[in-house]
């Protein structure tokens, strides 16, 4: 199949692009440099390449990702993320194209105490979260063949991620601290991009949930980190969302559970502490 790819050069896209080689004619899309110009912002420039490519699938990866930068700048986050998703979605719809979009736990408030399930209401906290879930929603609207993906603490060998910052900090501080009070499912980038590549033909369409097995709060997470690249020297002091301010509320507990894949009697992810274990060999 041709599948286009939007944010190809970032952290996700990147890995996306390289599960789908081999199986799939890929068309690699970003606003960076390093991949056919798209800004998905634009909606001409969206509908062009759709009707000039003509793509089976789209996986729809860019997006405004900042999560503190969006809340500073609400208006771009809701023209990237939500204006992109809808002339995405729009383009698609007009020749029959399947669209995935990734989404993220952001969408939800944090307040369930349990894991969210795809059947669970969204009620976002942050502009970020406001405008993936914009994004969402046009998606669902609009293009009947649709797969929507939430994940959650994507991280990887390369891109800007929370396991590569910790292991920075590392290189040049004997003691860390890390937010021990916000628990969550971290998920290896290249996991996620083989489960999206999987998913290219797939009619079973609607809304899933897409994390490593397990959770942890990132105070778990560092030490994990830190363990798996054999600096156990390096201390790590457990502190509260309080002692670490941000622009935009952090949800407290953002556990996404596979709920859709257990019910089909397909959740086999592995835990997060495996990837980890992967993610320092890979570096
Ligand atoms: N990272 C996480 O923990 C996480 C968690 C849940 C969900 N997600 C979702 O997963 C997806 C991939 O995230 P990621 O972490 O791989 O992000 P990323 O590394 O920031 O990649 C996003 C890519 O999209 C590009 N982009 C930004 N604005 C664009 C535009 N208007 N048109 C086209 N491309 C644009 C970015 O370029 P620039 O770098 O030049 O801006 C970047 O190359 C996103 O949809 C995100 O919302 C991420």
């Amino acid at each position: 199949m041709r599948v286009l790819v939007t944010g190809a050069c970032g952290m996700l896209g990147s890995l996306v692009c390289r599960s789908l080689e081999g199986s799939h004619t890929v068309v690699p899309t970003d606003i960076a440099d390093g991949c056919e110009r798209l800004d998905v912002a634009d909606t001409g420039a969206v509908f062009d390449i759709i009707s000039r490519v003509h793509p089976q699938t789209v996986i729809h990866c860019a997006a405004m990702t900042d999560v503190d930068g969006c809340e500073r700048a609400p208006d771009a986050a809701h023209k990237i993320n939500a204006i992109g998703a809808w002339n995405l979605a729009c383009a698609c719809a007009s020749i029959n194209c399947a669209i995935i979009y990734v989404s993220t736990d952001y969408v939800f408030d944090g307040e369930k105490g349990e894991p969210y399930t795809e059947f669970d209401s969204p009620n976002p906290q942050g502009a970020y979260g406001a405008s993936k879930l914009a994004g969402e929603q046009a998606i669902e609207q609009i293009c009947r063949k649709h797969h929507i993906v939430r994940t959650s603490w994507l991280f990887a060998p390369h891109g800007k991620n929370f396991a590569l910052s910790i292991l920075n900090a590392a290189e040049t501080k004997s003691e860390l601290r890390v937010v021990a009070d916000q628990v969550g499912s971290p998920t290896y980038a290249r996991d996620l991009s083989e489960y999206l590549a999987s998913l290219v033909g797939s009619q079973l369409y609607g809304t899933y949930h897409f994390t490593n097995s397990g959770s942890c709060s990132w105070y778990e997470f560092a030490r994990e980190i830190l363990n798996a690249a054999g600096k156990t020297e390096v201390k790590v002091e457990p502190i509260t969302s309080e002692q670490w301010p941000t622009p935009t509320k952090r949800p407290k507990y953002s556990v996404l559970r596979r709920y859709r894949m257990e019910l089909l009697g397909r959740d086999d992810t592995r835990s997060w502490q495996s990837a980890v274990a992967e993610f320092a060999a890979a570096l």
